[in-house]
Order: C-alpha cells, then sequence, then structure tokens
C-alpha cells in the first residue's frame, strides 16, 4: 500500500512521557473511561448527549437498524443556537465572554453570550425575512470575523443547514458547491485583509453567482469601509443594514430533530468532484462538545484558543460549536502568525490569558524555523494544554512545542480526525494517558480501531495498515449531500460485510499500532493530498494545471514536510517550460481552486514516467519527491525519464 509517509526524518517515536500532576489533578475526564465506555457502549454515549440542552429527550442513543445509516439519539430534539447560546444566558452568565476577536490589523471586539444572543437573532430574523426557509442552505463565504459564526448560528437557529466555503477558495470553487447543494443564499463580504493588503472578495463571489443555476440572494458584510468600496446590485442586501432593520428582533429557536442536518462541508476526495459531508443535529453537536470537554479539557471559565480557520472542520467543531456549547470563550484571529511580526501569536496568548491553543504542526513547524526568541519574550504561563491537528506532527517538532511554547509542562494531544468523523477520534486523553510523541494515541472511548490488510485481515502490531472504525460514533457524518449511494461506496463498502453484520468505515489513512496500542498515523492512502493540513485530491489540482494552455499532463504528490505540493507537469509540443508558464501553472490552480492549494515547487519534464498501459506512476514521483529510494521500475514504458527528473528535482 502506498503510504505517503508525513512523518520525517525523525520519525521513530519517543519514549512517554506522563502528564503532570497538576494538570491531571483538574482535568475534566479521570482514569478507567475507556473501561467504563466498554462495559456501557453504546449507552455510554449518553454522556456525549448529556452536554446538551434537549427540548425532547431522544427515544435511545443509538438506532442501529440500517447500518450505515446509523440515527443518533432518535427522538430527541433540540436547537444548536439555542445550546451554544441561549442556555448560557440561563444559566446567569449572560456576561461572559463568548467570542474574543482579534482583527489582523489589532482591531478587536468581544462579544459576550447576550451579544451573541443579540446578534444571532437578528441575523436570523433578516435572513428568515429575506425568504430563507428551514431546511433550504446557506453558503457562507466569509473570511475569520465576527460575522461568520454569527451567521453559522442565525442558520442553525431558523433550521437552515449553512454550508461554509473557505475564503480563499476560488470562485470557481464557490460555484461548484453552491450548485452541488442547490444554494440560493449567500453571505459574503467586501473584501478583508491579506498580510495588510485590501483583498477583494466581492469580486469571486460575483463571479460564482455569475455562473450558478440558482437566483441568488446575496448578503454583503462591509469588511473594508473606505478602503475598498463596493456596489450592491439587485438581490444584494447590507448585512449591517438588514440587522438595523431588524434591531431587537428575537427568532424562537426552531426545533429540529437530532437527526436533522445542522451543516454541510465539502471536503475532497479522490475524485475532482468535492464530497458534501453532511452532518447532524444532535449527534454532531454532542461529539464536538464531549470531545472539547474530554479531549482539549476545556472548561467555562477557560479562554480557549484554536488557531484554524472556520473556513474548515477544525473551525466548525473546535472555534464554533464544541466551545460555545460548552460556554467558554473562544478566541478568533483574522491574521497570520507572522504578521505584524513573528511574536504575534505568542503576544496574544499573553495578553488574554489563553488556557488552552490547538493548531496545526505545520505552524509549529514555522515557529521552530523562526527560533525560540520570539516565543521567550512572552509570559506564556497561561498556557494549561497543547493540541494538534490535521496532519503527523514529528517528535522533534513536538518536544520543541512542549519546551517552548508549552514550559515543558503542558500536555500536548496530537489529535486525528476527519471533516468525516465531526470531531476528534483518536487522541491521549490528556489527564489519563501518557503521551508519546510522534504517535497521535489510543482511539478515544468508545472508538473502536481496526488496522486491515487490503483483503480486510487484521494487520499484525508494528505493521501498516488501512485505518478503519468499527462502531458507530455519535459525530460521524449522516450521509454525503449527492446521496446515500455514494456515501456507502466512498467509506463503507471496501472493508465492510455486511453479510456478517460487520460494518467498517474506511478513513482513506494509513497507520501503524504499537504493542501498547498507540497508533501513528502514516497519511493518506488514496489520491487525498494534505497541504498544510488541508485535504485537496491531486485530482482537482491536476486538472486545473492541465487546463492551462501548453500543459499536456500533471502529477501532483505531496513533498517531505507536509506542507509543500510538488507538481510534475509535461509540456505540449512548441511550448517552453519555464517561469512564465509557471506563472500560468500558479494561476491555473488560484483561478480554479485557490492561492492555498498552489504547488510551492513545480518541475517540468518532457515525459511523466508512466506504465505500458500509460498510467502515471505516482509513486516513483512521490520517492524521488522525498529523496527516497526508487521503488520497483520495471513496469515503465519510459525508465529512462526518472533519472532525469531527479537530477532536475536536486538541482532546484
Ligand atoms: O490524513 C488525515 C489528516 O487529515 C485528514 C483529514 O483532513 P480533513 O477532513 O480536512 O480534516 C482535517 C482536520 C481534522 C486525515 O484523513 N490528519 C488529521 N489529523 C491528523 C492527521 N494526520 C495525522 N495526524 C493527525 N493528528
Amino acid at each position: 500500500m502506498g503510504d505517503r509517509a508525513a512523518v520525517d526524518d525523525d520519525s521513530s517515536v519517543d519514549g512517554r512521557l506522563s502528564p503532570p500532576p497538576s494538570f491531571v489533578e483538574q482535568a475534566n475526564v479521570g482514569e478507567n473511561l475507556r473501561e467504563e465506555f466498554d462495559r456501557e457502549w453504546p449507552a455510554c454515549w449518553n454522556r456525549a448527549g448529556e452536554c446538551l440542552s434537549w427540548e425532547t429527550p431522544a427515544d435511545s442513543v443509538l438506532d442501529d437498524s440500517e447500518p450505515p445509516f446509523y440515527r443518533w439519539f432518535p427522538g430527541g430534539q433540540l436547537n444548536a443556537a439555542y445550546n451554544c447560546v441561549d442556555r448560557h444566558l440561563e444559566s446567569g452568565r449572560k456576561n461572559h465572554a463568548a467570542i474574543r476577536w482579534e482583527g489582523k490589523d489589532g482591531e478587536r471586539r468581544t462579544y459576550t453570550y447576550q451579544e451573541l444572543f443579540v446578534e444571532v437573532n437578528e441575523c436570523a430574523a433578516a435572513l428568515r425575512d429575506l425568504g430563507v426557509e428551514e431546511d433550504d442552505v446557506v453558503t457562507i463565504y466569509l473570511p475569520m470575523i465576527p460575522e461568520l459564526p454569527i451567521a453559522m448560528l442565525a442558520c442553525a437557529r431558523i433550521g437552515a443547514p449553512h454550508s461554509v466555503v473557505f475564503a480563499g477558495l476560488s470562485a470557481a470553487a464557490l460555484a461548484t458547491r453552491m450548485d452541488a447543494a442547490e444554494s440560493d443564499f449567500l453571505l459574503t463580504c467586501d473584501g478583508y485583509y491579506r498580510r495588510g493588503d485590501a483583498f477583494n472578495q466581492k469580486r469571486k463571489a460575483d463571479n460564482a453567482v455569475l455562473s450558478v443555476d440558482a437566483d441568488v440572494t446575496t448578503v454583503v458584510v462591509d469588511r473594508l469601509g473606505e478602503e475598498l468600496t463596493h456596489v450592491l446590485g439587485s438581490n444584494e442586501h447590507d448585512y449591517d443594514d438588514l440587522l438595523e432593520t431588524h434591531a431587537g428582533a428575537t427568532v424562537d429557536p426552531v426545533t429540529r430533530d437530532a437527526e436533522d442536518m445542522l451543516f454541510l462541508m465539502y471536503t475532497s476526495g479522490t475524485t475532482g468532484e468535492p464530497k458534501g459531508v453532511v452532518h447532524s443535529t444532535g449527534g454532531y453537536l454532542a461529539y464536538a462538545a464531549w470531545t472539547t470537554r474530554t479531549v482539549l479539557d476545556v472548561k467555562p471559565k477557560d479562554t480557549y484558543w484554536c488557531a484554524a480557520d472556520i473556513g474548515w472542520i477544525t473551525g466548525h467543531s473546535y472555534i464554533v460549536y464544541g466551545p460555545l456549547a460548552l460556554g467558554t470563550t473562544t478566541v478568533m484571529y483574522e491574521g497570520t502568525p507572522d504578521y505584524p511580526d513573528r511574536d504575534r501569536l505568542w503576544e496574544l496568548v499573553e495578553r488574554m490569558a489563553v488556557d488552552v491553543f490547538y493548531t496545526a504542526p505545520t505552524a509549529v513547524r514555522a515557529f521552530m524555523k523562526w527560533g525560540t526568541a520570539y516565543p521567550e519574550a512572552h509570559d506564556l504561563s497561561s498556557l494549561r494544554l497543547l493540541g494538534t491537528v490535521g496532519e503527523p506532527i514529528n517528535p522533534r517538532a513536538w518536544h520543541w512545542y512542549h519546551e517552548h511554547i508549552g514550559g515543558g509542562e503542558c500536555p500536548i494531544v496530537d489529535t486525528w480526525w476527519q471533516t468525516e468523523t465531526g470531531g476528534i477520534a483518536i487522541s491521549t486523553v490528556p489527564g489519563v494517558d501518557d503521551m508519546k510523541p510522534g504517535a497521535a494515541g489510543k482511539p478515544l472511548p468508545g472508538i473502536e480501531v481496526d488496522l486491515l490488510a487490503s483483503d480486510g485481515t487484521p494487520v499484525d502490531s508494528g505493521e501498516t495498515g488501512y485505518l478503519t472504525l468499527s462502531r458507530p460514533w455519535p459525530g460521524m457524518a449522516k450521509t454525503l449531500y449527492d446521496g446515500d449511494d455514494r456515501h456507502l461506496e466512498e467509506y463503507w463498502q471496501q472493508f465492510s460485510d455486511p453479510d456478517a453484520g460487520r460494518w467498517r468505515y474506511a478513513s482513506g489513512d494509513a497507520a501503524r499500532m504499537d504493542e501498547d496500542g498507540y497508533l501513528t498515523i502514516l497519511g493518506r492512502v488514496d489520491d487525498v493530498i494534505n497541504i498544510s493540513g488541508r485535504r485537496f485530491s491531486t485530482m482537482e489540482i491536476e486538472s486545473a494545471i492541465v487546463g492551462v494552455e501548453g500543459v499536456a499532463e500533471a502529477a501532483v504528490v505531496g513533498g517531505p514536510d507536509g506542507s509543500d505540493v510538488y507538481a510534475y507537469v509535461s509540456t505540449e509540443r512548441g511550448t517552453e517550460p519555464g517561469a512564465e508558464l509557471e506563472e500560468r501553472v500558479l494561476a491555473g490552480v488560484e483561478r480554479a481552486i485557490g492561492s492555498i492549494a498552489q504547488p510551492g515547487t513545480i518541475v517540468f519534464t518532457p515525459e511523466l514516467p508512466k506504465t505500458r498501459s500509460g498510467k502515471i506512476m505516482r509513486r516513483l514521483l512521490e520517492d524521488v519527491t522525498n529523496g527516497e529510494p526508487l521503488g520497483d521500475t520495471s513496469a515503465l514504458r519510459n525508465p529512462e525519464i526518472v533519472g532525469e527528473i531527479q537530477s532536475t528535482v536536486r538541482d532546484q
């Protein structure tokens, strides 16, 4: 199997470290949790359900009569916005900070739960007035400004599923997602700051709206004021005007069944066609809240910071839904870690006295490269726990994070999960488990992992296998928006045996389990690559490159440190490879997907290595990219090209 191992040079897993007693004493969950969950499964998941307030209690925890379409908390009724906002007012916490937002240029806004309640209600009233009805999909295309979570909660309040599209994605990507979801409502903004420059978002949104099938109603947040003037067209509304019109309005939270869709999130699959992952209201929210409590150890009094973007699942679960359901203070940061200087994050941690900090390993590697002077310039002693997500963290980066950010004291949770799992599925439980740098940890209580060979038989400990989950869990995706058939096909067919009543979710990742049950994640086994912890299909990027005039073929593979993409590109006869073509390739990817998917390295080659049947041998290109010994080349039609490519890569 092709394990695109992203664990680098120092990939061997180190010795274990125990969490300090001071952490253990105050941790939200203590020992024996795994045993209790095993003994009580599936009733154990009531504990997740109990994190929420239900209008109608569920009839049972799990209906598994039609696997793999499991129904969590069937019969239960609730509203997600009520759970994330209203109930905290009722419990006397209305003046507690819900969101602390830090803008790119030093602007700050704090929303107490009361203020959040007011604006979510006004926004919900405005959306309803514009014609949004229960179950209409509302697309949100906003950067990291408070209006983004407010719009999400407003949608949840009126029972309209949201589909948030990452603001950095292109007009074409936005249009594909709006069409796929048949969404005719869009919330966007005039523009936002990127590295200090005003960037026009509305132009992208306008281009998307022009090309979608539906007649779209658009709401525009004025983020930049005078800096970037914009004109509203017909069927376009100004966010602030709408709120003013609905000032003081309240909207009763719509009663939703536990199984009703809370949101839709598009993610890359193995084909170029993004998958609309559908999450339920009850199971998802319960799981997001429970994992925030159990793994991230968040308490209502904490200031908690997940430095991700809400445009991806990490931000949905761990900036918005999990922390707000628990009534904590969640930090939202609009900027980048190095602007205006490389100590920006540490300045914020110090000023806000952040208790728990959660980020991606790619960020940790950047901090490490910048050096210790930046964190050392700040008092980081408020930190109690650190987390990582999105890709494996190599032991060297782990130790650096532990030492220089965590002061050698804070436990680190390396959390494995996916858009489809809704929340963390593999991690150490920080007050209970020892940590093993380089290994994510054990399956969470109630989660069962099987590592399998391609024929479905379990692999021995220490061997690489396909990572499958063999028991359902509340946060699991309900289905795909394009239908149950694709859902079955994508995730359940490969390793399930329905005749034997055995259902296994195929994650698309490879992993290895040590004798002690700790899992090391080795990366994707399918044609999906991780760029800085974000997921793209190689086909999606390749087809963007091939769409550029003069390009004949392209193959895209992940680079050595998990944050770079290498594109191998062959040109058509008469086209000169070089800087000009490189620019056009980059522009092509930006247009089709967004600049975040742009390859960091482009290698031009007269031909790509191919089998006799004409299939591009990506595996070989991965070996070349990562400087590894070449695998078997006997099936190649043009073996001579590999040496040429190797020397080009070496020279770059
Ligand atoms: O390959 C795994 C990697 O990220 C993929 C999921 O990407 P996405 O759905 O975009 O969600 C990202 C944030 C949850 C997985 O299939 N991944 C995620 N967490 C880890 C990881 N790889 C290694 N270690 C992790 N902790």
